[in-house]
Parts: structure tokens; sequence; C-alpha cells
């Protein structure tokens, strides 16, 4: 059997195209140091929670200072709002290093942080964790992205990163 060589070609380009299509996917996917989030955040029951009695942070959820730059901020994000976030911004300081933990004592919520690559679903039952680095000082949005009922276009918050000479410490705000 006998190939043209202009098939050859197209043959190898399209070969090129695909090779080249799977090393973008794996450099978008990796090559940024995204990490996935992952079961590190552990369980939790969703119905302790909603009555405030499961014996964690999340039974009076906001903002811990873990260390010199670092805090742990602990949200219940439920139908239709984050606590903290939605009544009240998340305040911290420009240059730290914060935990989220975030879980739902009803259904499956979203925790997007706008503009940025924060991003995570929010599973009753189960507690999501990532870990952000904040080095400038602005204020973000955060949006519900998955439909939680009724009011899940109105599900969205804020974060405030201020200034480390104006910040007054965690519950400060
Ligand atoms: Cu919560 Cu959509």
């Amino acid at each position: 059997m006998e190939i043209h060589r202009f098939e050859k070609v197209w043959i190898a380009i399209a070969l090129l195209l695909i090779v080249g299509f799977i090393a973008t996917i794996a450099y978008g996917a990796l090559g940024p140091g995204v990490k996935m989030v992952d079961a590190s955040g552990g369980t939790i029951d969703p119905e302790a929670v909603a009555a405030g009695e499961s014996g964690t942070a999340f039974d009076d959820p906001g903002v811990r200072q873990t260390g010199p730059n670092e805090y742990d901020v602990y949200v219940v994000a439920r139908q239709f709002q984050f606590a903290p976030g939605t009544s009240q911004p998340i305040e911290v300081p420009a240059g730290s290093t914060v935990t989220f933990h975030i879980t739902s004592p009803d259904v499956t919520h979203g925790f997007n942080i706008a503009g940025t690559n924060v991003n995570t679903m929010v599973i009753p039952g189960q507690v999501a964790e990532l870990t952000v680095d904040f080095d400038e000082t602005a204020s973000y949005g955060i949006v519900c992205h998955e439909y939680c009922g009724g009011g899940h276009h109105t599900m969205e918050g804020t974060i405030e990163v201020v200034p480390q000479a104006e910040y007054d410490g965690p519950g400060g705000s």
C-alpha cells in the first residue's frame, strides 16, 4: 500500500496536534502548582453542624489566627448564605496564608472566590479545605456556583484583604 506524501504530512501534523493538546491540558492541570481539593478536611456530621453542636470550630465559624501570618477560616455554607462572608465580610490581612475550612449543614453548595482559582464544592458531611496566599490588599466576592435551591443566585459573600496595619485581629471586624 502506498501512502501519498501529502497524506503522510497531514497525519504527522494531526499527531503533533494531539500531543500538543495533551501537553497543554497536562500543563494547565499541574504546571501552575494548582492542587486539587482532596479529602484532607475530613468528615463531619451535617446535622450537628446545623444544630451548632458539632463540637468543632464550625459551631462558632470565623477567622482564627494560627501563626504570625497564618489564619484558619471556618465557613458554614448554608441555604443561602456564607457564615461568615454574607452578613459580615471575612477579613484577613495582606501578606497572610489562609486555610479555609468549609462545610454545609444542608445541601451541596459551591465556594468560589471570584477572579481567582480558589474554587471548591461544599458537600454536607465533608469539610472542604484549601489554602490561599493573600499577598495584596483586595476585596473579593465569594459566589456559590452549585445550584442549591430557590435562593442560589443570591448566595454570595465578601472577603476583605486589608493592609497589615489596619488589621485588628480575628473577630475585629
Ligand atoms: Cu448555595 Cu448555590
